[in-house]
């Protein structure tokens, strides 16, 4: 099996990485359509922050100051090239959608919280910042951690399948004890997927966590890397099969512009996990 997990896309934000909205997702469908090439995804998880359509900062929010939703806008107009045929979709919001369930439903045919069997990994995707939503200030948003008893729920509808956490952010000094002992106690679980950080790296949630792997999804927008060149935009892919799964970062050969500096990067596939299955 092949899932594509990526998120922070931004969608008509800024001219990130010196490239107008409409050329970066251009060249992001380029990109996953080179992937699905390689060999077809069967699923593409989307893990928030489509837009800034909630933004406590500068310009403030797209949805309350101008009536705008670029996650829409994302959804109706280049979400369809992302799914080829047969790929199967799921998107949760990050911390700059802050919309209640209905509206959320409405822009993109989502739940905030989702889940899916591939194989025999249960994907159990969360809402981080699934409170104070409708709201009526701009604000960037309200952390609520994972859902334990939610996660407990899934984990028991599904026995015999391993499980791999996603959100749009993990914040584990600020989850809940029972969420810390969850990580300690079930052995299914793999290893846990956010973005918001718009790095590649990979996380670890530490002693009295279980000790999990977190792989960051990146971004498709602005780097989190001091040096940005450490997290072009990309995308991670994860590859398994009975015997462990296998994850990197991929990021395409681009023509990019930061601060009047005009630089092509190189096609990469950078900070791999693998994780063999016992
Ligand atoms: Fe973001």
């Amino acid at each position: 099996m092949k899932v594509v997990l990526m998120s922070d896309i931004h969608y008509n934000c800024a001219n990130y990485f010196g490239r107008d909205p409409e050329v970066a997702m251009e060249c992001l469908s380029e990109d996953l359509g080179a992937e699905y090439e390689k060999a077809p995804y069967d699923a593409l998880l989307l893990l928030g922050d489509y837009s800034l359509d909630h933004w406590a900062w500068q310009t403030k929010g797209t949805y309350l100051g101008a009536g705008v939703s670029n996650t829409k806008a994302f959804v109706e107009k280049y979400l369809p090239r992302l799914l080829k045929k047969g790929v199967e979709v799921r998107m949760i919001p990050g911390n700059h959608e802050q919309y209640g369930d209905e509206l959320w439903n409405a822009f993109t045919g989502h739940k905030r919280q989702e889940h899916i069997v591939l194989g025999d990994i249960l994907f159990i995707l969360g809402d981080a910042y699934g409170a104070d939503l409708d709201p009526i200030e701009h604000s960037d948003g309200t952390y609520v951690g994972a859902d334990v008893e939610k996660i407990r729920a899934l984990m028991a509808e599904y026995p015999d399948k391993k499980v791999i956490l996603c959100a749009h952010w993990f914040d584990v000094t600020r989850e809940s004890e029972d969420f810390r002992r969850l990580l300690c106690e079930e052995e299914r679980i793999l290893c846990l997927f956010c973005g918001h950080n718009h790095k590649s790296i990979i996380m670890n949630t530490g002693d009295g966590a279980g000790n999990k792997p977190i792989l960051c999804t990146g971004h498709y927008s602005y780097s989190g890397e001091v040096n940005n060149i450490l997290c072009p935009p990309g995308y991670r892919v994860l590859e398994f099969d009975e015997s462990g799964l296998a994850c990197k970062y991929v990021t395409h050969s681009h023509a990019y512009q930061i601060e009047g500096v005009s630089f092509t990067t190189e096609y990469a596939e950078i900070n791999a996990l693998y994780i063999p299955f016992r």
